[in-house]
C-alpha cells in the first residue's frame, strides 16, 4: 500500500509542479506591469512563495522516485523516509497556499481571458489538496502517526486558532474529508 501512495504523490507532485511553472509565467508580466509598489509587492510576494514551492516541489519529487525505484523493504524502519514523509506533510500547506494564491488572481482576472485558465488550476489544486490529506491520513495510520510535523496545519483547519480568522471555505469543509480505506485507494 505504501508503494501505491507513493505513485499517488509521485503524480500529484508532477502535476503541480508543471501548474506551479504555468502559473509563475502568468504572475511575471503582473510583477512587470505594476502601476505602484503595492500591486508590485502583492504579485511579487505570490511568485516569490510559488517559486520556493517549485523548488521544494523538485526536491520532494526526486526524493520520492527514489524510493519507488529502490528495493529497500525495511522502509518503515528507515529514518530518510520518514523525514521524506515529514517533508510531504509540510508540503501539504504548499497546496493550500497555492489554493489561496490562485483564488487571489481570480479576484484579479474577472471577465478577463485569464480567468478560465486560473479556475481549471484551482479545480486541480482542490482535488489535490484533500488527495494529498487522504494520502497522509493513510501513511499516518501505518507510521503510527510520525508524519505529522510542526507547521504542517493551516489557519483554517486548526482546532485552537480563533474561527474569526478562517476562510469559510475551509473551515466548511473540515468536517468532510474522507477517509483513505485500500479499497478507495484504487478509485483516487
Ligand atoms: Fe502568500
Amino acid at each position: 500500500m505504501t508503494d501505491e501512495i507513493m505513485k499517488e504523490l509521485e503524480d500529484l507532485f508532477s502535476r503541480n509542479l508543471s501548474a506551479v511553472e504555468k502559473f509563475m509565467e502568468f504572475l511575471k508580466p503582473k510583477i512587470e506591469s505594476a502601476q505602484d509598489e503595492h500591486q508590485r509587492l502583492y504579485w511579487h510576494h505570490i511568485y516569490e512563495e510559488e517559486e520556493q514551492r517549485l523548488d521544494r516541489l523538485k526536491d520532494l519529487l526526486s526524493r520520492v522516485r527514489h524510493f519507488l525505484n529502490s528495493s529497500d523493504n525495511a522502509m518503515q524502519d528507515n529514518i530518510s523516509f520518514i523525514h521524506l514523509l515529514q517533508d510531504v506533510s509540510l508540503e501539504k500547506f504548499g497546496l493550500h497556499n497555492f489554493e489561496e494564491h490562485l483564488t487571489l488572481a481570480i479576484f484579479d482576472a474577472k471577465n478577463s481571458e485569464h480567468e478560465s485558465f486560473l479556475k481549471n488550476m484551482l479545480e486541480m489544486a482542490e482535488s489535490d489538496y484533500s488527495k494529498i490529506k487522504e494520502l497522509l491520513s493513510a501513511l499516518n495510520e501505518t507510521f503510527d502517526g510520525k508524519i505529522n510535523k510542526a507547521g504542517s496545519t493551516p489557519t483554517d483547519e486548526k482546532e485552537n486558532a480563533e474561527d474569526h480568522v478562517k476562510l469559510h471555505k475551509f473551515f466548511a469543509n473540515k468536517h468532510i474529508t474522507k477517509k483513505l480505506t485500500v479499497g478507495s485507494l484504487k478509485n483516487l
